[in-house]
């Protein structure tokens, strides 16, 4: 989804802005575009595209300057091209913006303008808002940082926005409301980027602005943060922990390989001071200080979108099973528009990894406004759903580039296990061989993942047999379900080849009638009580000349026969499952897509971090 940078300082702004732009493409844009002043000018350049698209159009302008604001666009309001990219001048080209975010009630605000004799290039909504910033400031004969406080009063909808002024080369204005937006804090220089990956080369000390605040950045001066009201707030100032060199590849040709690779110890990062194998413990700091809520929780209500979704239907299975608590999984983006019954002694697990997912937001809201307790579970470290939620869990894998969740979705999965073995441990609703069993076996996942890794290039091998497939079919029961449904989201989104996850015994109420000897079939067929069942659901598929590609356990001889290509996974307790039986899945959709020639990391249409519902 869009990306801002901007730049005070010293330095020539340009590099240091399109550097920014480049580590926000994971995030999913059409076009890209720069504003700086040099001098008298306030020179804007855009591209649709690619930022190296902006960086070949700029090759003979004048990129001089040591103030700038640049902008990468994901279309919202008109489509993807060169006039809607951002920034937008104003009327009389004093100013230029940049927004991420929708501004809901810009038809009517533009009508307004059109009558007051403004006029418009693109179709957006960013453009609307830079005019009303300019007409306010008019207007009301008032410098721009009120223009901007007066003009956001009269906003609905999401921004973050920065701001430059012709006249005022020493200043950048930067605002926010429910779209994330950081400061950095530098030598005498400051930055601002919609998330730290942008300043963290630079800076480790930034401040996360807050709902309807503003920045008020000038040349050699402190920040100054103010509300819409102008009161003053005091600066907040985060370290951030992350690293440069866990934003690059290491050596892989892609993010979402190496972010596969990774799981071997992301998983351990992940467990590091929360299992105690030595003395079968297992707790969560989120979980112990909010003790009682979980105890007494009537239902847990878990809110997500995506992979995030997934994992929390694997929740759905935990909970039930471990802590005899009743689970409802919702999307986020459903939850928040129908009248949902909550209850105060509900408790809420709100899953992310980038912590920004607007519905997930939005939807933490309700339930907060209804009086229950609600947790988070989240990767990106300051993010606004860690801000906004009452406890949580961080996944702490590291920054996720890569579009297609992997290593997110299986640390997700993991807390989720973590706080179902903690709260049951609590509730003696698991009996404690078996919670010993499962905690010596957690000890053993990242070395299995490991073992799996192994067979990347056999994986990679099965893969061209697939790549002709318009279609596939995942299956899978129990714990295997949702793996099903996240294997098949994995290979739709990266290889854009259509393909459906299903409850393995739902086959014969519909999609079925799907099956012939073109359909590829995958089935997670590996232990667990509903193995039998399985291999039931597989007949069917043969019987209809499908063909069955199995993840199976390592000594299965019964799937092996019946299946014409087989994965093996190591065994493990069927709780566990899921944390194995997606490597595979998330090695062959990376494989397809990349004999399909895709973007892998940034696949068409997609977003990491999706801030508009
Ligand atoms: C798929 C994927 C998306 C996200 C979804 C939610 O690979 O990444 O489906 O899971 O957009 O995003 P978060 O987890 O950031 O809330």
């Amino acid at each position: 989804m869009c990306g801002i940078v901007g730049y005070i300082g010293n330095q020539d702004a340009y590099p240091i802005l399109i550097k920014g732009l480049h580590r926000l493409e994971y995030r999913g844009y059409d076009s890209a575009g720069v504003a700086l002043i040099d001098g008298d000018q306030l020179n804007i350049y855009k591209a649709k595209g690619k930022v190296s698209d902006l960086e070949e159009s700029c090759t003979s302008k004048n990129i001089a300057g040591t103030i700038g604001i640049a902008h990468t666009r994901w279309a919202t309001h008109g489509e993807p091209n060169h006039i809607n990219a951002h920034p937008h001048y104003s009327q009389s080209a004093d100013l230029a913006l940049i927004h991420n975010g929708i501004i809901e009630n810009y038809a009517v605000l533009k009508e307004g303008l059109k009558q007051k004799g403004y006029t418009f290039q693109s179709q957006t909504d960013t453009e609307v808002l830079v005019q009303l910033i300019e007409y306010v400031k008019t207007s009301n004969k008032t410098d721009i940082s009120t223009a901007v406080q007066l003009a956001l009063k009269q906003v609905v909808g999401a921004y973050a926005i920065a701001v430059v002024e012709k006249s005022n080369p020493d200043l950048i204005i930067a605002a926010r409301k429910s779209s994330p937006l950081v400061v950095g804090i530098g030598e005498n220089e400051y930055f601002i980027a919609s998330d730290a990956s942008p300043i963290i080369e630079y800076t480790n000390k930034v401040i996360y602005l807050e709902d309807e605040e503003i920045a008020i950045i000038r040349r050699q001066e402190p920040p100054k943060i103010v509300n819409l009201n102008n009161v003053p707030k005091t600066l907040q100032i985060t370290q951030l922990e992350m690293s440069l060199s866990e934003l690059e590849k290491g050596g892989y040709p892609h993010f979402m390989l190496k972010e596969i690779f990774e799981q071997t110890r992301t998983l351990r990062d992940c467990m590091r001071g929360r299992i105690n194998i030595d003395n079968n413990h297992v707790a969560l700091s989120g979980i112990i200080d909010n003790k009682d809520k979980f105890l007494n929780a009537r239902r847990i209500l878990i809110l997500a979108c995506g992979t995030s979704w997934h994992a929390g239907l694997i929740g759905e299975y935990l909970f039930e099973e471990f802590c005899r608590i009743p689970v409802e999984v919702e999307y986020s983006s459903e939850f928040r528009y129908r009248k949902p019954v909550i209850y105060p002694d509900d408790v809420v697990i709100a899953i992310s990894q980038s912590g920004e997912t607007a519905d997930t937001l939005a939807a933490i809201e309700l339930a907060k406004n209804a009086g229950a307790f609600v947790y988070g579970i989240c990767n990106v470290v300051g993010s606004s759903i860690p801000r906004h939620t009452h406890s949580g869990s961080y996944t702490h894998v590291g920054p996720e580039i890569g579009v297609a969740s992997t290593k997110a979705f299986t640390a997700q999965t993991l807390v989720l296990i973590m706080m179902a073995l903690n709260i049951g441990k609590e509730k003696k609703t698991i009996p404690q061989k078996q919670f010993e069993k499962i905690l010596l076996e957690l000890d053993k996942i990242p070395d299995k993942i490991e073992m799996i890794l192994e067979q990347n290039s056999k994986i990679e091998d099965l893969s061209k047999i697939f790549t002709y497939a318009h279609n596939f079919i995942y299956m899978g029961r129990g714990y295997s379900f949702p793996i099903a449904l996240e294997g098949a989201l994995k290979l739709k989104e990266i290889s854009y080849i259509h393909a459906e996850g299903y409850p393995a015994a739902e086959m014969k109420h519909g999609p079925i009638a799907l099956i012939d000897n073109e359909m590829p079939v995958v089935v997670i067929a590996t232990n667990g009580h509903t193995y039998d069942k399985t291999i039931s659901n597989i007949q069917e598929i043969k019987a209809r000349k499908g063909r069955i590609l199995a993840i199976v356990n390592k000594y299965d001889d019964k799937v092996k026969n019946m299946a014409d290509y087989v994965i093996e996974i190591p065994d493990t307790e069927e709780c566990l499952g899921p944390l194995l039986s997606i490597i595979p899945l998330q090695l062959l959709s990376y494989h397809i897509a990349v004999k399909k020639g895709r973007n892998v990391d940034m696949p068409r249409n997609l977003a990491k971090s999706v801030t508009v519902e």
